[in-house]
């Protein structure tokens, strides 16, 4: 799939914000809970919400979809479905994996391979589980795990502050036996989020979006419901574009708190940006160059570097982005290269030197971010910019042409054959 770019376009009106893939995921996993129903409303309209509900009616569980609300009811599970397509389509799978062993003290899932943004282990994952008294050992390509007569709550240490390590062992002490402690867990607005379904479903947990976390192991927990939060990533790329084009738009729904280091950032490249009852206003000025290593929250996000890269390419003099959260996350550089941007990368640091303008050629995105960090090259390039590999980006936003257009940008999305 292709999106066709005519760039020059300043973005301009209102943007409405969908609710956060990164929140999505996980609540969808904590279904695996309990036997009663649990219903996630406002899911955003992307595939990686097709995949991970996929994923659970393959591990037995009934999936009721309405529009953006889905209802999931995990009575019998059953480990003998092959998980491997999903967990392969999406790495967020691995999230089923402590959900499981905590509700019927034995798990299978497919062992998530190489990745396009660097290796991304789940060795934190595994490590945590045994603490918790799983015996977990990879066979034929799958992690079998077994903790007979249940998880034992434990204190864990996680050597690097990894969400999905720390979503995973919440969810599983919410059910293991006894007090589970979390010491350098991950502060992402999306695990408060988590930890809030957690609470309704009955479980005991303190001190979600602060680095120690603690929960009290129940027997059960039942049913509940919840909406993920805005999507802070949708709106730090929205952000970003608006300012990189010079346009001037409303992010319906932004949450100010949920950005601030984005904001800054963005000032300080000339943006304007102004919180309103609505949202965050952004007015683009002229672009001028600055320096930004990526981190976990309240840090910038990694997964807003690419589309920052792309922004710098045009700013008055040099940037140094540090890519500190992924080992592999530059591809984009060398298409942005292709666009007339001068970067060059060594190691984890990247040196963006702004020119004057990009021009309008074929490239490809390699994963979801690269490829909003292409689109917005391609939306203030001189003439047509061709984006391959929409694919990707529609894994993780929603509509994201749609939305671009309706706030006036020309685009055209078509089959790679046409
Ligand atoms: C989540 C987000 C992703 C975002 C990332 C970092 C979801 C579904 N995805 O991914 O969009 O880019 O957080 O903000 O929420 N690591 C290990 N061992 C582990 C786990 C992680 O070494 O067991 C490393 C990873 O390789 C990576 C770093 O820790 O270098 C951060 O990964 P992590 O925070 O776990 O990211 P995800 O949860 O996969």
């Amino acid at each position: 799939m292709l999106l066709e770019i005519e760039g020059g376009r300043p973005l301009k009106g209102e943007a409405e914000l969908s609710r956060a893939k990164n929140a999505a995921l996980p609540l969808l996993a904590s279904s695996l809970l309990t036997e009663e129903e649990v219903t996630i409303r406002e899911l955003p309209g992307i595939r990686d919400v097709d995949n991970m509900l996929c994923l659970l009616e393959t591990l037995g569980a009934t999936v009721t979809r309405e529009g953006r609300c889905a209802s999931v009811r995990a009575v019998a599970l059953d480990l003998s479905g092959d998980s491997y397509p999903f967990v392969r389509a999406m790495r967020a799978s691995v999230l089923a994996l402590g959900p499981l062993l905590a509700r019927l003290g034995e798990a299978r899932l497919a062992l998530p391979g190489g990745c396009p943004i660097g290796s991304r282990p789940i060795d934190l994952h595994i490590k945590g589980l045994k603490a918790m008294g799983a015996c977990i050992r990879l066979e034929d390509g799958e992690l079998k795990a077994v903790a007979p007569g249940g998880l034992t709550g434990a204190n864990i240490y996680l050597d690097l502050p990894s969400v999905g390590a720390t979503e995973n062992l919440m969810m599983a002490a919410c059910l293991a036996k006894g007090e589970t402690r979390i010491e350098n867990a991950a502060r992402e607005p999306e695990i408060v989020n988590l930890a809030q379904l957690l609470t309704r479903m009955g479980a005991s947990v303190h001190g979600a979006g602060e680095s120690s976390l603690r929960v009290e192991g129940r027997p059960r927990l039942h049913g509940a419901q919840i909406e993920p939060i805005p999507d802070r990533i949708e709106a730090g790329t929205l952000l970003l574009m608006t300012a990189a084009c010079r346009g001037d738009v409303l992010l319906r729904g932004a949450k100010e708190e949920h950005l601030s280091a984005v904001i800054q950032k963005a000032q300080e490249c000339g943006a304007y940006v102004l919180p309103d009852a609505a949202g965050l206003r952004v007015r683009g000025g002229p672009l001028r160059q600055t320096d930004l290593r990526t981190q976990g929250y309240p840090g910038f996000p990694t997964d807003l570097q690419a589309p920052m890269m792309a922004l710098l390419c045009r700013a008055q003099g040099s940037s140094i982005l540090v890519e500190s959260v992924f080992e592999n996350r530059f591809q984009h550089a060398a298409e942005l290269r292709r666009m007339g941007a001068q970067i060059t990368v060594r190691g984890q640091a990247a040196v963006v030197r702004g020119v004057r303008r990009l021009y309008g050629t074929r490239v490809a995105a390699g994963d979801l971010r690269a490829g909003a960090a292409l689109i917005l090259a391609g939306l203030c390039a001189d003439g047509r910019t061709v984006v391959e590999g929409m694919e990707h980006v529609d894994r993780g936003y929603e509509a994201l042409d749609e939305k671009l257009r309706r706030l006036g940008a020309k685009l055209r999305r078509r089959e790679a054959t046409e």
